[in-house]
């Protein structure tokens, strides 16, 4: 499938604004820091190698108008811009991973023009896509190694073309092994309350030929317990030090029913989802957000009385003695985490 969940154009970053999918395909041309800043809060742009390519552009956004001649000057607007950015959404690592980018890449050409310094910014911001593109199919590469012809394989949200810049993490290894004729069978939890899993990837794995079935999120461990699930896999926001991973809220559930049945649970993500500065998942930040996501389908419908209490948490954590493998662009990395994540990260 052709399509670019994140590009520059026309000197604007394009998004396929996914609140419209699968009704529309919509692309959005954005000049304006305040309006990527939005894009991503109302998840217009979503998951978070793509909210790493986001941050990048983003950067550029902040900074592409601003005139000035002094590095420290620049760098006071560059730091305003990151900490803006920054305060968009909370869990996904790959945004602070791409803004922190930013600002090393140009702190390391600070005795460079300004004009210049800003043109090295908008190229490392591409490099990041480039790279994410390229690490994408690796991951997919790897990740099919661990399917059989046939598998059953379950998922939750949207790690997949969507999520990234192109291919996709979870659903990335779906496709790969499909490439290679291992044809399998996919269940889409529909992943309340926005539906990512129903709008997204029932969407995406259907037009890239996946044999796709929907189901309610509650529906995954009747599947489990009649055998029709062979392997689960999802992406991830970020990951401890330790190998726990944050992840769209259900997916907790899905390692726990997994290890009951002897499933076996794996996580894709690439390098920029880890973060060795957090010692566990107790460390990483959950996003909480509105409540009317959860008390509204899709905001057009309310579904609970209007006192009711709301509690929206939009991601938990994976503890990591339930996760079987993490798929990374490097290779599959396994237990003992502590240890093989640094190797893994470190090797060249
Ligand atoms: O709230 P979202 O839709 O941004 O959550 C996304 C996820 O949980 C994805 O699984 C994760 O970002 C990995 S995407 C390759």
């Amino acid at each position: 499938m052709n399509i670019r969940t994140i590009d520059w154009k026309s000197n604007k970053v394009r998004i396929i604004d996914q609140t419209k999918l699968p009704l529309k395909l919509v692309y959005i041309d954005i000049n304006r820091l305040e309006d990527l800043w939005q894009a991503i809060k109302i998840m217009q742009v979503r998951g978070a190698p793509a909210l790493g390519a986001a941050a990048g552009l983003g950067m550029y956004l902040g900074i592409k108008d601003y005139v000035c001649s002094d590095w420290d000057k620049f760098n006071r607007k560059l730091t305003s811009v990151a900490k803006y950015l920054a305060s968009s959404r909370p869990t996904a690592r790959n945004l602070f991973w791409g803004i922190e980018r930013i600002l090393a890449v140009a702190a390391a050409n600070k005795t460079k023009p300004i004009t210049q310094i800003k043109q090295i910014i908008l190229a490392d911001a591409k490099s990041i896509m480039r790279e994410d593109a390229l690490s994408c199919r690796k991951i997919g590469y790897y990740g099919s190694k661990l399917f059989r012809k046939n598998d059953k394989v379950l998922t939750i949200c949207n790690a997949g073309i969507l999520a990234t810049i192109d291919y996709g993490t979870a659903l990335g290894v779906i496709y790969s092994a499909q490439a290679q004729g291992k044809k399998l069978e996919a269940f889409c939890c529909e992943t309340r309350p926005l539906l990512q899993g129903a709008r997204l990837s029932a969407w995406e794995l259907h037009k890239q030929g996946v044999d796709v079935t929907l189901i309610a999120d509650n529906t995954a461990a009747k599947l489990m317990q009649e055998g029709k699930v062979d392997v689960v896999i999802t992406g991830a926001d970020r990951i401890a030090a330790n190998g726990d991973t944050a992840n769209k809220i259900g997916s907790f559930n899905l390692a726990v029913l997994a290890r009951y049945h002897k499933v076996p649970f794996y996580v894709a993500a690439p390098k920029s989802t880890f973060d060795l500065k957090i010692k566990d998942g107790s460390g990483i930040k959950i996003e909480m957000r509105k409540d009317k996501e959860v008390a509204s389908l899709l905001f057009k419908r309310e579904i609970t009385p209007k006192n009711a209490r709301v509690l929206n948490p939009a991601f938990d954590i994976i503890p990591h003695q339930l996760i079987n493998g993490i798929i990374t662009e490097r290779g599959i990395i396994r237990m003992p985490y502590i240890r093989n994540i640094r190797r893994m990260l470190r090797k060249e």
